[in-house]
């Protein structure tokens, strides 16, 4: 539901104050014949305008190497998002979207298709300079180089503007290789213009719980290192590889799930709150926190999966050893997080889908002497439904002294102004706003904890443990846990 939420008529009769773009743009989508775009980026563009957050002026344009006719181009971007949107497409607001649709075909690594590409651009803009261009590197790792360098030469700005690019994730493979990126970065482009963009931190339950933190004082009280007993964060997902095992193969769910959305959900829930949130002021505690993850013998650490089936799939190298399931132990080297482990998992093919956070609290007295009696618990899902639960215990009636659980939750989904993750990072990026994306010590503070971690799978080769699809990971992810007396949260 939140996800496709489309405002109604009584949304704009409330008065409900909606983030739209104030300035006109040119958005050039690099890799535009591929999946992300048809995927995530043509639907958000038609939502975009279905909602009327988009400016007077806009124009989209796909740039790739495949020849494509422009109206070869216009029905792949209405098929996407007839795919999405299915019944409910607005086919008037779809055939006005594409009237600022066009397409360019040109090499990612050649200077002179890139002044080709800024002629197309003079012409659809027909001299109307005040506006933001924007670049979104939508195409595999492997040529952002090519991209960054060449489109650094064409110098795209505008009167009103230096361009801005949108380069997705994942930011390097490893430490080295995400300074190598920003080296690139930062020899053609200055800082304030290129924006880290980890589509998680665009959905609106992930920065959420930055706020439940600083909107609810009983929360700011309770989620404290002294009274907790653990911290658990899952991205637990029903897919295997869908069509990307190339990539995947290569990659892993370390570096897939962990580096990036898994230790910024982390750093959402257990960072310092800043006095004030800013762009600064967050990136600079997420920042700490990440630098302050401490992973303590390793083979009581990190257990590592494979579903079985996976070797048998195309793109994936026959005896591949990469992990499609990773559960972790880590804690946080500061007083106030001081033994609390915090427990992370993730992986493909599993029983179910799932992204959540569930905060343990150490057992009292009466629970601790009746095993029967689970300690209090606060789970926050944040997908597919959002919602926030306490699991307390109640008194029975009666005159024994007796209690069952309680578990008070309610869905949590936006009400407001409520957008998908791209199209509302996108909107941040036209009017220049960084809070929701990644800044470099972040990345490389995920990556120096990723490649203890990777480092440790190729030198000292732990098992690698096979699961059956459907199931919910190794046994030996269970036994991580109930070695220090923990057992994961697992209800839906
Ligand atoms: N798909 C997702 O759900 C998803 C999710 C999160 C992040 N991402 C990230 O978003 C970016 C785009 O993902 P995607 O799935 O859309 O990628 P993709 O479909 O594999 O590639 C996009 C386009 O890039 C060009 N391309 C592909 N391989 C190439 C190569 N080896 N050399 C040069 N050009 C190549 C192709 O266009 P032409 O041949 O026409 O040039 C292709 O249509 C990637 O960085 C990915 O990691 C994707």
């Amino acid at each position: 539901m939140p996800h496709t939420y489309i405002r109604t008529k009584s949304d704009y009769k409330a008065g409900i104050p909606f983030q739209k773009a104030e300035h006109d743009f040119t958005l050039i989508i690099f890799g535009a014949s591929g999946s992300l775009a048809k995927l995530k980026l043509f639907p958000s563009l038609y939502q975009l305008h279905l909602e009327k957050r988009t400016p007077k002026d806009f124009k989209i344009v796909g740039f790739a190497r495949t020849a494509m006719a422009q109206e070869d181009f216009k029905k792949e971007f209405a098929d996407a998002v007839r795919a999405k949107f299915k019944d409910m497409t607005d086919e008037k607001i779809l055939a006005s979207v594409l009237k600022n649709v066009s397409y360019f075909a040109g090499q990612y690594d050649s200077e002179i298709d890139y002044q080709g590409l800024k002629r197309h651009l003079e012409k659809i803009e027909k001299g109307k300079e005040k506006r933001v261009r924007l670049s979104y590197l939508s195409t595999p790792p492997s040529v952002f180089d090519a991209v960054i360098t060449c489109l650094g030469k064409a110098k795209l700005d505008t009167k009103l503007c230096k361009m801005r690019l949108i380069v997705e994730k994942p930011f390097g493979y490893n430490y080295e290789s995400a300074k190598a990126l920003e080296a690139t970065l930062t020899e053609h482009f200055e800082e304030q213009q290129f924006f880290l963009l980890d589509h998680y931190l665009g959905k609106e339950p992930v920065f959420n719980l930055l706020s439940l933190r600083y909107a609810n004082p009983i929360l700011t009280s309770l989620i404290r290192g002294e009274y907790i007993s653990n911290i658990q964060i899952h991205g637990l997902e029903k897919l295997g590889t869908e069509g990307r095992a190339n990539y995947f193969d290569h990659v892993g769910s370390v570096r897939d799930m962990v580096q990036s959305h898994l230790l910024q959900i982390l750093a959402f829930l257990t960072m310092d709150l800043p006095e004030k949130i800013t762009c600064e002021s967050v990136h600079r505690a997420k920042r700490n926190l990440i630098e302050s993850l401490l992973l303590k013998d390793k083979k009581d650490s990190i257990v590592r999966g494979q579903y079985k089936g996976y070797v048998k799939e195309d793109g994936v190298t026959p005896k591949s050893q990469t992990e499609t399931f990773v559960a972790l132990r880590l804690f946080i080297d500061d007083l106030n997080w001081h033994n609390v482990p915090i427990y992370l998992r993730t992986g493909k093919k599993l029983k179910t889908q799932l992204t959540s956070v569930v905060i343990e609290f150490k057992p009292q007295p009466l629970q601790k002497n009746n095993a029967k009696l689970k300690p209090n618990k606060l789970v926050i899902q944040l997908q597919p439904a959002e919602k926030i639960e306490f699991h307390l215990l109640t008194k029975m009636g009666g005159s024994e002294v007796d209690f069952i659980p309680l578990n008070t939750g309610r869905p949590i989904y936006c009400s407001g102004d409520c957008l998908d993750e791209h199209s509302r990072l996108l909107l941040d990026v036209i009017e220049g706003d960084k809070m929701l994306f990644l800044e470099f010590p972040e990345i490389y503070a995920a990556w120096k904890v990723v490649d203890k971690i990777t480092e440790y799978f190729s030198a000292e080769k732990p098992s690698l443990h096979l699961y059956e699809p459907g199931s919910l990971g190794p046994k030996a992810s269970d036994q991580l846990l109930e070695k220090f007396g923990h057992t994961w949260h697992n209800s839906e």
